[in-house]
């Protein structure tokens, strides 16, 4: 759900997940069972952007090359309409009752491995969290699901039945007890903030997962049987941390699509060079003529350095990052490039103090006192996840 193509790599904690990882993972993880399911629960794009669109692109690219046995259909994966998800035909979209127009995913799914053993897999999605959109009509999931349970059974009857649901945790909860089914993956995320419980839940035998956000962790179910045909189900969460490798597949297509954000980012310049006149913002260089001792201690900290972290790892084009790294960006006389607005890179005095231009030249007291506020914009969990105003102002004090 809403995984990304890589870390930011703004704290180590948080640099998790990535299609590079994540590929390098399903191979070892095939190389040594070879009786694997690999399914995804839905929920892959994020604000329907022109960046939004060309990740959305390069996730589904991995996903078709990462060969996932099923696919579900989330909310969010309709915002580019059905042709964008037909155009990815290798990958499996499962979608018991979605009817979309134009597009059929496949109902129900049964794998037979080489040992005779069979899993079905059905996907369901709560109407509920869907807005209406054309072409889209939904049938009631607990009745679709025992219609495919049923036919499942009559014709191939599998060992397994998982079902992928696309619901909010209560919900899908309920979904356990549908008779047939063994285990409930859920998947469904509104922010790539949300904070989503992954303890299973266990029930007459039966499992119930969720699926982790941003593509951080893997779930790895493990069922057993024994010869009276006994199932016995095990579950574990796997970070996708620093210990796993990058599969240099991945790591090419990540490139592909840098420099297809980069091109993008030198394509809007000229846009934006217009209003580059009007700017409210003065520069570092301009509050160190009177405030020489704060330039000082600010030169010295990580702030003053923000812009060449970026440019160490080839993403100094990249606009999901600079706006946390430089001043203004996407703002009225904000930082453009490095080319056009030099004295704007880093998290300058005007970041926290706010545009300086007119203080600047007529200085008054009184002039950025908000400045305690502006650390939260940048500073927010995903990217700085151990902030707290107490410790980091002593580092940066001034
Ligand atoms: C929402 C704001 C925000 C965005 C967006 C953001 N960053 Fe950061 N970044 C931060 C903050 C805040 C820190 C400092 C974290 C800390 O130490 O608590 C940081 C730190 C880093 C560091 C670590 C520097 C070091 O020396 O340890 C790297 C690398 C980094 N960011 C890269 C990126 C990349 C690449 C992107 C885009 C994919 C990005 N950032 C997007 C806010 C952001
Ligand atoms: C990361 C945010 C941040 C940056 C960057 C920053 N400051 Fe500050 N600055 C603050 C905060 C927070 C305070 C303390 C305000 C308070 O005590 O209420 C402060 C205090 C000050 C004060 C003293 C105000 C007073 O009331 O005594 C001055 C002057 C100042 N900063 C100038 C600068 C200059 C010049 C720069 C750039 C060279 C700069 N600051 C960079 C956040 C920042
Ligand atoms: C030409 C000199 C000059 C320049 C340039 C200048 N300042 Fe000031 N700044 C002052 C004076 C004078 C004060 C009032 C100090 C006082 O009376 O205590 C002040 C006050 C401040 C205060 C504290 C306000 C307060 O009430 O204590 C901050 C914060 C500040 N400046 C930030 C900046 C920033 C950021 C820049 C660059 C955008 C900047 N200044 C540029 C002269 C300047
Ligand atoms: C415009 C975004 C932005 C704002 C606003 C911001 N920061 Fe930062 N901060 C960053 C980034 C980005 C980094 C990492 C820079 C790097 O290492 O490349 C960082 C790093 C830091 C660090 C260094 C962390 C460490 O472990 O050494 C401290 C401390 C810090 N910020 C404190 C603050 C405080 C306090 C505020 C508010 C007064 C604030 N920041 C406001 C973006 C921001």
């Amino acid at each position: 759900m809403l995984s990304e193509l890589k870390p930011c790599g703004c704290a180590k904690e948080e640099d998790q997940g990535g299609i590079e990882r994540r590929m390098q993972y399903i191979k070892d993880t095939r190389s040594h069972n070879p009786h694997l399911i690999l399914v995804d629960t839905g929920d892959h794009f994020n604000e329907p952007t022109r960046q939004g669109k060309l990740k959305a692109e390069t996730l589904l690219i991995a996903t078709e090359k990462m060969q996932y046995d099923a696919v579900a259909l989330g909310d969010r994966d309709m915002v580019y309409g059905p042709q964008f998800l037909k155009e990815r035909n290798q990958i499996p979209w499962i979608a018991g009752n979605l009817l979309i127009d134009q597009f059929e995913p496949i109902r129900s799914k049964v794998k037979v491995f080489s040992n005779g053993l069979k899993v079905g897999i059905i996907a369901i999605a709560d109407p509920d969290l869907f807005y209406d959109h054309v072409g889209l009509k939904i049938t009631d999931p607990k009745q679709t699901a025992r219609k495919l349970i049923t036919h499942m059974r009559e014709t191939e009857n599998p060992n397994l039945i998982v079902l992928l649901s696309h619901a909010e945790k209560q919900a899908a909860l309920e979904y356990l007890d549908l008779d047939g089914v063994d285990v409930v993956i859920n998947g469904h995320i509104v922010t790539e903030t949300d904070v989503i419980d992954l303890k299973p839940v266990r029930k007459n035998g039966k499992l119930f997962v969720q699926s982790s956000s941003r593509g951080q962790k893997m779930g790895e179910l493990r069922a057993q049987f024994d010869p009276q045909g006994n199932k016995s189900l095990s579950h574990q969460l796997v970070k996708l941390d620093s210990s796993v490798k990058f599969d240099p597949e991945m790591v090419k297509l990540y490139e592909q699509y840098n420099e297809k954000v980069e091109a993008m980012f030198f394509e809007t310049l000229t846009g934006k060079r217009n209003g580059r006149n009007k700017s409210v913002y003065a520069g570092d260089i301009r509050c160190k003529t009177c405030h020489p001792a704060e330039h000082t201690v600010w030169s010295g900290s990580r702030h003053a350095r923000a812009y060449d972290t970026l440019r160490k790892i080839n993403k100094a084009f990249d606009p999901e990052c600079l706006g946390c790294h430089v001043v203004g960006f996407n703002l009225t006389g904000g930082f453009i490039s490095e080319l056009d607005t030099p004295a704007l890179k880093n998290v300058q005095c005007e970041v926290c103090h706010g545009p300086g231009r007119s203080h600047a030249s007529a200085p008054q007291t009184g002039f950025g006192g908000q400045a305690k506020e502006a650390c939260k914009q940048c500073h927010v969990k995903n990217h700085s996840p151990r902030f707290n105003f107490a410790d980091y102002w002593p580092k940066i004090k001034h």
